[in-house]
């Protein structure tokens, strides 16, 4: 498949696996048909391996939304990216805000994340973005500048290839809020000149938005050709709704 379009479903802390595979089952039937869009689903650890049954010959992968940065040992409560792997996961997100915020993870942890994912032959997913308080200051360059170089650093260009970036300003995941259609592009537009130019990289990097992204404004980021898809957190747990926007990235 010829991809354009990513539609990633952020589950965060949601759904039981009765709940997965109540979703799942009225989903997967109606995921038949994408030609150019890879749908891509994070539930919680626990439900990576039942949904391997759902997603086997269909076109939806499965990621998850964490992981440890050693293969194994003695590091109580955590999975790794060769655990992942070995489940069925093909993505894994990494830099998520609530994980910054909430766990403590600093640019240096989220770096050796990454590297133990690529070389555990996973795609990673790493999220970016600004609080409310540094765009008033119009710092949100400067923010996600370097939060790109602390996350990549020591990575290399072959490496690169197995790595989206999503963009997610703080103050709209949750919230309602989005960015406008011409800030999110500018942010897609300056994330794929700092890969491209300052850290040399790629000069086709993947970018997505995400923060508050529903049926009725995916039209408005799908429809920028420097978005690449959409990070969706509260609505792709409804599957009526996750169908929509899948639907909307089929034909933008
Ligand atoms: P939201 O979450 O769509 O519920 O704002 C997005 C995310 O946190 O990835």
């Amino acid at each position: 498949m010829n991809i354009k379009k990513y539609v990633i479903a952020n589950w965060k802390m949601n759904k039981t696996n009765s709940e997965t595979v109540n979703f799942m089952e009225k989903f997967s039937k109606r995921i038949e048909d994408l030609k150019s869009t890879e749908v891509v689903i994070c539930p919680s650890f626990l439900a990576i391996p039942l949904m391997n049954e759902f997603c086997k010959d269909k076109k939806i992968k499965i990621g998850a939304q964490n992981c440890y940065f050693l293969d194994s040992g003695a590091f109580t409560g955590e999975i790794s990216a060769k655990m992942l792997k070995d489940s069925g996961a093909e993505y894994v997100i990494l830099g998520h805000s609530e994980r910054r915020e909430y766990f403590e993870e600093t640019g240096n942890i989220i770096n050796k994340k990454i590297k133990s994912v690529l070389n555990n032959n996973l795609k990673v997913i790493l999220c970016v973005g600004e609080t409310q308080i540094q765009r008033e200051n119009k710092q949100e360059y400067s923010v996600v500048k370097n939060q790109l170089k602390d996350a990549l650093s020591g990575i290399k260009p072959e490496d690169f290839e197995n790595i989206l970036i999503a963009y997610e300003p703080i103050w709209a995941i949750g919230t309602g809020k989005v960015v406008t259609q011409f800030d999110a592009r500018e942010m897609a537009v300056q994330i794929k000149e700092f890969i491209s130019l300052e850290l040399k990289l790629s000069k086709n990097c993947i970018v997505l938005y995400g923060g508050s992204v529903n049926a009725s404004n995916a039209k408005e980021f799908f429809g920028v050709k420097e978005i690449d898809g959409g990070l969706i957190g509260g609505a792709a747990l409804k599957e009526e709704e996750f169908m929509k926007i899948i639907q909307i990235a089929e034909n933008s």
